[in-house]
């Protein structure tokens, strides 16, 4: 197929029919208008089905583990000292995230205060390095898990989110299973088995100091076997008559955590309904944004389904992109040293790979703001324009827009401008390698900036945002997902979250 560009929108020529997508008018009486035909014709080659859970064995909330792992997720148990749980930075009201640029773990002003308002004892600054992702459709990751894909399948297979081959983490060396995980177990099982780890996160720098991971679960486990109530819930989770120190073990926490995590199924979006037949499921300027998303650079596409693939709008694969980095980064190499953050490389130990990050997912796109590895991005305007040239608009970032002082996070940070000095620099360096990778030939998907006009930003950002599930826009669609806030968990410690104002998420 190829698409001509036209004063207005893109003119897309058919083998044997050549349509004008100027407007709707020539709706046939069956509502389906030329520009869905353009539109259906991608989709099928694209193989999109509209639906990523298709083939997918997912839990359902009420199921007993994924229950007990609800549980489990909102305890500040798990925090070493007891003062951040694994919901402080993704709650399902907020996107299953934190709606922060960068998160505030341990040590907070006011630890059951999430999202916006949420600041660190003292400066106020956060110190988490790297923005952090949403929970939701959780189950659909087959291959990698985090920014940097450091928990990883090694069989990549499709459909089983990593349950069938083995998994690397941070335990193991790279392309090594990990033995602590089983095979059977799933990346979000996998996955749940670091947060508690990190001193930012979860941990804190006193529980369990200079001890090695496997002591500080195990120290962690040993504290909930300590409490006849958790016993109850993982015996009714676990279906089982076990006593506490075979059932109550770090493994099985993980487990219910991830059960928990892959019943976040939130799928049923405009587009879904699109794809599924339903023509007024999206407006004019949304299909046309379509069009654009998955048309190939080469035919004058925006050639955004060249990683965001799939339904489930990712490659799973890495890429530099170069949005700027903010915050005191996650480090050049693997041993964290510096402010910059090497993304994959500090993985795969490859210079090729510096300043590659995972290609996110963007189903519920419109909830998970802020944007990129370190939410420096408050919009999805600011996303779509940063394709249309990374130096430029990095630049205009620093010096022109206030840097990370102008993301709604920072606005109350005093002393907010001397906060990352190095940030422009750094990112910058990612704009450099983006254009040598360019140069050399190795940046196939986003070879050169894009040209799009005002009209365009807005019909891709308009697509964008039918990708969001209405569901997750709900406190009564989202609450199976949050325990009751008039309870207060098996330990007394369940972490009942309230926004700035005090009121309950
Ligand atoms: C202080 C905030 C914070 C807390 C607490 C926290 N996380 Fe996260 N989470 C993050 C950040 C930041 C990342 C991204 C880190 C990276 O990629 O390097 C992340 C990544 C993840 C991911 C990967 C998602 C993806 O798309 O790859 C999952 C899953 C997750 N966290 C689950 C959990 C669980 C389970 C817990 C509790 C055991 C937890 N988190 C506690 C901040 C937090
Ligand atoms: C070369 C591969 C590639 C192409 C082409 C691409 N993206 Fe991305 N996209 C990425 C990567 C990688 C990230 C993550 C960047 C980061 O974490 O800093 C990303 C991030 C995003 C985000 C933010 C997601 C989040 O959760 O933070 C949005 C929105 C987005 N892209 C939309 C688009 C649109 C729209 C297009 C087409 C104009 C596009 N992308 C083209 C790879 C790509």
């Amino acid at each position: 197929m190829k698409i001509q560009r036209t004063w207005c929108l893109p003119t897309v020529v058919l083998a044997t029919a050549f349509i004008s997508a100027c407007s709707d008018s020539s709706s046939s009486s069956s509502g389906v208008s030329e520009l869905d035909t353009n539109l259906s014709a991608l989709i099928a080659s694209e193989n999109l089905t509209g639906d990523p859970t298709t083939n997918r064995d997912l839990p359902n909330i009420t199921d007993l583990k994924a229950q007990l792992g609800m549980k489990l997720f909102y305890t500040k148990n798990l925090g070493g000292d007891q003062d951040s749980a694994c919901v402080t930075c993704h709650h399902p009201v907020l996107g299953g995230g934190d709606n922060l640029s960068l998160p505030v773990g341990v040590n907070a002003a006011s630890v059951d205060l999430l999202g916006l308002g949420r600041v660190h004892n003292g400066d106020g600054a956060p110190n988490v390095p790297r923005n952090a992702p949403t929970v939701f459709n959780l189950g659909l990751w087959d291959q990698v898990m985090f920014h940097d894909s450091r928990v990883e399948s090694i069989g990549k297979e499709s459909g089983v989110n990593g349950a069938n081959s083995g998994i690397r983490t941070p335990d193991s060396a790279f392309g090594v299973a990990d033995a602590g995980v089983a095979v059977g177990q799933t990346l979000a099982a996998a996955q749940a088995r670091f947060p508690v780890t990190s001193n930012e996160e979860m941990r804190g720098n006193v529980f369990e100091a200079g001890n090695d991971n496997d002591t500080v679960r195990t120290a962690l486990a040993t504290r909930l076997q300590g409490d006849a109530d958790w016993l109850t819930e993982f015996q009714t989770g676990f279906s089982s008559t076990a006593d506490a120190a075979t059932l109550i073990t770090y493994d099985n926490i993980a487990e219910a955590i991830g059960e928990y995590e892959r019943s976040m199924v939130f799928t049923n979006t405009p587009w879904s309904a699109y794809v599924a037949g339903n023509t007024a499921a999206l407006t004019e300027t949304q299909k046309l944004g379509a069009v654009l998303f998955f048309t190939a650079r080469e035919d004058s596409g925006a050639g955004c389904s060249g990683c965001h693939s799939g339904d489930f709008f990712t490659d799973e694969s890495h890429h530099v992109v170069a949005f700027p980095l903010i915050g005191n980064g996650k480090g050049n190499v693997n041993a964290s040293a510096g402010n910059d953050d090497f993304g994959r490389e500090r993985e795969t130990g490859d210079v090729a790979d510096r300043y590659k990050f995972r290609t996110p997912t963007l189903l519920n796109i419109s909830a998970t703001a802020p944007y990129g590895h370190t939410g420096s991005y408050q919009t999805l305007e600011d996303v779509v324009r940063h394709y249309t040239n990374p130096r430029g608009q990095v630049t205009d970032y620093f010096d022109v827009d206030g840097g990370w002082c102008q993301l709604t996070q920072f606005t109350t940070v005093t002393g907010c401008a001397a906060l990352y000095p190095d940030a422009r620099t750094n990112s910058l360096l990612a704009v450099d390698k983006l254009d040598a990778d360019r140069l050399a030939g190795e940046s196939e998907e986003f070879a050169s900036d894009l040209t799009l006009s005002d009209e365009q930003v807005n019909q891709l950002v308009a697509f964008l945002e039918a990708l969001t599930d209405p569901c997750v826009e709900s406190r009564t669609c989202l609450a199976p997902w949050i325990p009751d806030t008039a309870d207060a968990g098996p330990d007394g410690l369940q972490l009942n979250a309230v926004n700035a104002d005090g009121s309950f998420l």
